[in-house]
Parts: C-alpha cells; sequence; structure tokens
C-alpha cells in the first residue's frame, strides 16, 4: 500500500508530498523535496539505517524471527550450526548441506601456533577476555590478506566460514590464556559446541568428557544469540564494512561494541550486580535505589522491546534444565525475585521494562563453569553469525559508505589568535 504525509514548509508556504513506503520514509526521497532539512536522531531510535532479510523483531508484540522462523521453533528443533546457515545462507540447511557446512567450519578451526605465542602471550595475566577477543580478532586481518577483497562474494564465504569456525578456538584459548593453561586445538570429531567446551574446560592430561545436556543447553544459548536486527555492534560492523575494511577487522570493531554493559557487556553486569545485591534481603532496597536513579537495572530495558523479550523467556525455562545438573545457582532466587518485584511495579511497568536476554544468561554460564568474565566472549560466539550475515547482505547489495550528517552546534567563524597572544 502506498501512502504519503503532506508537509508545508512554513518559510517558503510550499507543500511536499513525502511518501510512505512499508512504514518508512525514504529519507533520500526527503532530502530531494527538502534538500537542506536533516533528520536529527543520534541514537538512531527512530531511523532505519539497513534494508535487511535476516531477522525481524517486534517490540511492541514481543516476536523475534531468523529469516521468517519464530525464535521459539528455533530454539527447540535447529542446533547453532543450523541457525547460522539459516542466517547467512537464507535456508535452513539440508542434513547434506549441514554435514558439509559443519566440516567446512572444524577444517577452519585451528589456530596457527605462532597466533597462541605472539598475540596471546603478549596480554597481561588478568587481561579481561572481551579485550583479548577484540584484539585477537583483529589480528587475523593480519594473516588474511585477501580477505580485503570484499567485493568478492566467493572471497567473503571463505572468510565467514574462517570467522565462524576460529571465533571458538579464539575465545577457548582466551580463557585458558587467562588461567594459564596450555592451549587445546579444536576436536573435529565434537559438534560445534561440545569442540568449544572441550577447548575450554579439557585438562592437559585429558580425560575430559562434554556433558551432552549441558552442550545442547550452551547450544541453544548460542542460537537465541545469533541475531538481533540492527543493534548496537551489527550496526557497528555494517559500519566498518561499509568503507569496505575486512571483514576481522569488521566483527573486531562490532566486539568492541558488544563489549559495552549497556550492550553484550550487560550478562557480566547482571552477575555483578547480583553478587553486589548479596542476599534475597536487600532485593528491595536495591530496587529502591533504581528507582531514585542511583542505579539501573542491569538485564532489564531494551530499545525495541517493550513487552518480554521471548529470549528471556527460552533462557528461564532452559536454567532450570541446567540447574537439574550443575545445581541451582545460589544467585537463581535473588533473580527471580528482583523480577518478580520490579514487573509488580509502577516504575519498571510504566516505562515497559521488562527482563532482556542478559537477565539470565549468566545464571546459566556461571552454573557451567564460566568464570563471569567470559559471558561477552560467549555471546560474540553466537552474534558472529548474525554479525556475518548482515555484513555480507550489506555487501552483496552494494550499499555506500556509511556517513550519518551532524548538527553543528559549535562555534561560528572566527580568526586564529597567535599563540603568544592567547
Ligand atoms: N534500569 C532502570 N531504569 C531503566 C533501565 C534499567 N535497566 N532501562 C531503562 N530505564 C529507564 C530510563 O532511565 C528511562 O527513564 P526516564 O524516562 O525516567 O528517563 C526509561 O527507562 C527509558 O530508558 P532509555 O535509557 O531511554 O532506554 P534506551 O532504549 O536508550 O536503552 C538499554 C536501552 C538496553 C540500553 C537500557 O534499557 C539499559 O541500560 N538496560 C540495562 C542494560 C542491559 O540490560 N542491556 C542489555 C540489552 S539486551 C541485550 C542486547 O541486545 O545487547
Amino acid at each position: 500500500m502506498s501512502s504519503s504525509i503532506t508537509i508545508i514548509d512554513n518559510r517558503t508556504g510550499d507543500r511536499v508530498d513525502v511518501p510512505i513506503v512499508d512504514g518508512t520514509v525514504d529519507a533520500r526521497e526527503w532530502s530531494r523535496l527538502l534538500p537542506d532539512v536533516w533528520f536529527h536522531d543520534p541514537s538512531f531510535g527512530s531511523t532505519s539505517g539497513a534494508e535487511s532479510a535476516v531477522c525481524e523483531l517486534d517490540g511492541a508484540a514481543g516476536y523475534l524471527r531468523y529469516r521468517g522462523h519464530p525464535i521459539e521453533q528455533l530454539a527447540e528443533q535447529a542446533s547453532f550450526l543450523e541457525v547460522a546457515h539459516l542466517l547467512l545462507f537464507g535456508e535452513l540447511p539440508t542434513r547434506a548441506q549441514l554435514d558439509g557446512f559443519a566440516d567446512e567450519i572444524a577444517e577452519a578451526s585451528t589456530i596457527h601456533e605462532n597466533f597462541h605465542k605472539r598475540i596471546f602471550e603478549g596480554f597481561r595475566d588478568d587481561a579481561h577476555a572481551m579485550g583479548v577477543l577484540v584484539s585477537s580478532v583483529a589480528a587475523l586481518s593480519t594473516f588474511y590478506p585477501d580477505s580485503k577483497d570484499v567485493e568478492d562474494a566467493t572471497v567473503r564465504r571463505s572468510h565467514i566460514i574462517r570467522l565462524l569456525a576460529k571465533m571458538p578456538t579464539l575465545a577457548a584459548s582466551a580463557y585458558r590464556r587467562s588461567v594459564g593453561n596450555p592451549y587445546v586445538q579444536p576436536d573435529p570429531d565434537l559438534d560445534y559446541t561440545s569442540n568449544f567446551l572441550a577447548m575450554m574446560f579439557r585438562p592437559a592430561e585429558g580425560g575430559f568428557e562434554v556433558d551432552p545436556i549441558l552442550a545442547q543447553a550452551l547450544d541453544l544459548l548460542f542460537v537465541l544469540h545469533a541475531d538481533h536486527g540492527q543493534n548496537c555492534s551489527t550496526t557497528t560492523a555494517r559500519t566498518v564494512g561499509s568503507s569496505h575494511a575486512d571483514p576481522y577487522v569488521s566483527l573486531s570493531a562490532a566486539c568492541g561494541a558488544l563489549y559495552g554493559p549497556r550492550h553484550g557487556g550487560a550478562n557480566e553486569a547482571v552477575l555483578r550486580m547480583l553478587e553486589e545485591i548479596g542476599s534475597y534481603d536487600q532485593v528491595d532496597d536495591f530496587v529502591a535505589a533504581v528507582k531514585r536513579g542511583e542505579r539501573r537495572l542491569m538485564g532489564f530495558g531494551h530499545r525495541v522491546y517493550k513487552n518480554y523479550d521471548p529470549r528471556a523467556k527460552i533462557l528461564k525455562e532452559t536454567a532450570h534444565r541446567v540447574f537439574e545438573i550443575t545445581g541451582k545457582n545460589p544467585l537463581l532466587d535473588m533473580a527471580l525475585k528482583l523480577e518478580e518485584v520490579a514487573l509488580a511495579d509502577n516504575y519498571f511497568v510504566s516505562r515497559k521494562l521488562y527482563p532482556n536476554v542478559d537477565f539470565y544468561s549468566g545464571l546459566i554460564y556461571q552454573s557451567m563453569g564460566f568464570p563471569v568474565e567470559m559471558f561477552t566472549v560467549l555471546f560474540a560466539i553466537g552474534r558472529t553469525a548474525g554479525w556475518l550475515a548482515h555484513w555480507d547482505e550489506m555487501l552483496a547489495q552494494g550499499s555506500r559508505i556509511a556517513r550519518p550528517r551532524q548538527l553543528y552546534i559549535g562555534e561560528a567563524t572566527r580568526d586564529v589568535v597567535p599563540i603568544d597572544q592567547r
């Protein structure tokens, strides 16, 4: 359906019709009609920056779909690699396609010995795993100079496979470096997520068996984190990629955006918040501090969701399944009370603040044995599929370089005063 908005420019009395297509006003059309009037939208809250077929989320209705498939169905019926295939290539794979895809990933998952020695060993012992990940993903760029040929779809595909394959290896190496354990090479006989768990936790002397239920739960967490439209980190990957920088530095930049506590770093911040609250009895006081504006309830709120985040719903159920194996996380009761108090309080209700994906994920990761510094790294492993799907889609569309306008608020023209007269 085509419709339009009519605007009267009161400066001149001119009348312009701005077409509305698919619920959006094309800003280029607007500029043609009103060439000297720009949109001012610093956080892009009212601006669409992409045409994308990868993921759809409706914040009011509270749904999330990857290429049309509801997240609830994917969570139940598809593995992370199937979902990555769906996001990257448009369809869920057949069994044969999945086997071929898994083989390609397994083959590309190793990291050169020199990389471990020269890159990882260069960090301080207490370096945060996300800082190590940001740097090591960027460092891969120096190993693959051919990845700069981003306009070639075949080249893009080969580096998509490499990045998807190496992200768990980098993540596990970042962890093992931090605890001073020798690196473990990938095991091609294990599936994607079991292999990651083995690289994380296998002792040097061997003998580590991956618990299939925990591997399945972590795989589900990767599925839930795999994509989320034009979020801060995906927009960062697109922005850097729009200059035709290579995929490694584009994804390193996305990891950097994810690291912040308002975005993927929130899972770590939730755990630290729960530990700081300390006990069930302190929840009411903490909520009161949030309402006074002194604190922020981490793991709550979302720019798009104004309803319960569908991923948080699935995670809450998953948490119970995981705790049956690992034992209940002692912080769970506090988290449940925090949620109950917040959902009944007008401060949160009126602002439509609900638990998001980060509220329960940290409790699960912690119970599985991951240290807090690894939580956002785990988010990054899942989101790599989405980052790459959007990066590839943007380049296939032949998009222009990202270059927003600004509203200049500084001084008018003024003369430079020589230094000894200032
Ligand atoms: N605790 C307390 N108040 C909040 C919170 C919160 N977590 N989130 C938003 N508000 C309040 C905010 O103070 C504002 O109140 P007022 O209208 O009185 O000024 C109102 O709600 C609207 O908030 P906003 O800051 O305009 O919302 P935003 O869309 O700019 O920010 C957000 C979204 C996710 C950054 C924010 O909700 C937040 O900081 N949440 C905590 C961090 C978090 O859990 N982040 C993970 C997001 S989900 C995973 C991902 O995709 O990264």
